[in-house]
């Protein structure tokens, strides 16, 4: 404020001088500069003049350099026009859960055709696998005025009113395709998924890096538990494939989730104490013969993920994931793991894949290249899990469902 102030005594002193060197009525030998008709009565409201014309410009100038050194961009004045939309719904942790609907690859400017299929299965929770949206941007108005369209649609709307919402990004709702830790927006990626979510303010999520989150609902034996990565943040960058068929070339060197994460990884599958634990990725980690995005661009990583699960032993692990724009179910058996590891896989919901095939040699049933939703419909026999996959899509079309005894 002191600062403006003087800047603007400056301008007005210097005005002056300007226009007594301007004056007609002055010696020539003083007027450095001459303006024809200019009289000394003008001399005053010129230098006002030009001091209210130049002034307000530069000291806006000014408070914009204060205002992108001292505050970051905020983002909590986004325009809110439909208050139901954005009514928090805090996570009922107490609620036992029998139907879990999961999806990901969502485009906003695409037809929302399958909510209502979504909702006719009665899912007690919708899980977010990424890609809620497209938005592709490192404006951070823009990405959350796309969240904010699929907040107020009158499908997602009626999903969100019945049933609980949990999710993590991936990379067009990271803000850019493929991104990684490298990304100068991943700060404001992450609140404004948070937002999104209705993750309260005083959330430790919110306080620490990244979004990885995990989440237990229900009692006693029939406990699930949701873990969920964050495979961008953290992520270090893929290396280009030099065979034009493929995307991405195997980074030995390469990481997936950070030191930070793999250590609250590891905690969360020691110390689980759920009887159904479900891993969410938002890129597969088994489906490794592709070229796209996948765990298996990091070996090492993925192979450190494994050894993971099978040293901490989390009771009924399953992993789903989403990215691929199809949908499909992979299976492997780890030595020393009890029950056989699935990745169950659904994606897009408003686009899918050109290509109707592609080796997976962990693939169990069929690669099915169609809009889709994941359903995953838990039973209990003596409190163990029976887990049925299914991939769904419009009129809730079962496409295949692939049933899981723990
Ligand atoms: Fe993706």
């Amino acid at each position: 404020m002191i600062f403006l102030l003087l800047t603007k005594c400056i301008m007005f002193v210097c005005t002056i001088f300007a226009a007594v060197s301007f004056e007609t009525d002055s010696p020539r030998s003083k007027r450095p500069f001459f303006i024809p008709g200019m009289k000394k009565s003008k001399l005053l409201p010129t230098a006002f003049s030009v001091m209210l014309l130049c002034g307000p410009a530069f000291s806006q100038h000014q408070d914009d350099e204060f205002q992108a050194k001292s505050a970051p961009v905020q983002f909590e004045d986004v325009e809110v026009l439909d208050q139901e939309a954005y009514k928090p719904k805090p996570i009922d942790t107490t609620m036992s859960l029998a139907v879990i609907a999961f999806g990901s690859c969502n485009k906003i400017d695409k037809p929302q055709t399958l909510w209502a299929d979504i909702i006719a299965n009665n899912p007690n929770i919708w899980v977010w696998l990424g890609d809620i949206i497209y938005a592709d941007t490192s404006d951070m108005r823009a990405l959350a005025a796309h969240y904010k369209r699929l907040k107020t649609n009158p499908g997602y709307k009626k999903l969100r009113s019945r049933a609980q919402i949990i999710g993590v990004y991936d990379d067009h709702d990271y803000g850019i395709n493929d991104g990684c830790k490298d990304y100068p927006m991943k700060i404001g990626a992450k609140k404004c998924l948070m937002d999104f979510l209705d993750v309260p303010r005083n959330s430790p999520l919110r306080k620490r890096e990244g979004a990885y989150q995990s989440y237990t609902f229900g009692k006693g034996a029939q406990r699930i538990k949701f873990i969920i990565m964050d495979t961008r943040y953290f992520r270090d960058t893929l290396q280009p494939d030099p065979n034009p068929n493929r995307r991405y070339y195997p980074s030995m060197t390469g990481d997936m989730l950070g030191e930070a994460q793999w250590r609250w990884l590891e905690n969360e599958l020691k110390n689980s104490d759920a009887n159904l634990n479900i891993l969410c990725s938002s890129v597969q980690v088994i489906a490794d013969d592709h070229g796209h995005e996948k765990w298996g661009n990091f070996p090492n990583a993925r192979k450190r993920l494994l050894q993971l699960i099978v040293r901490t032993q989390p009771k009924n692990l399953l992993i789903i994931s989403g990215d691929r724009h199809m949908t499909e179910v992979s299976k492997m058996d780890l030595q020393g793991l009890p029950y056989p590891l699935y990745d169950f896989t659904s994606s897009g919901m408003t686009h899918i894949r050109s290509g109707t095939s592609e080796p997976n040699k962990f693939r169990v049933g069929d690669m099915i290249v169609k809009k889709n939703f994941g359903v995953l419909k838990v039973y209990w026999v003596n409190d163990h899990p029976v887990v049925t996959l299914e991939a769904r899509g419009p009129k809730n079309e079962l496409y295949q469902g692939i049933t899981v005894k723990y």
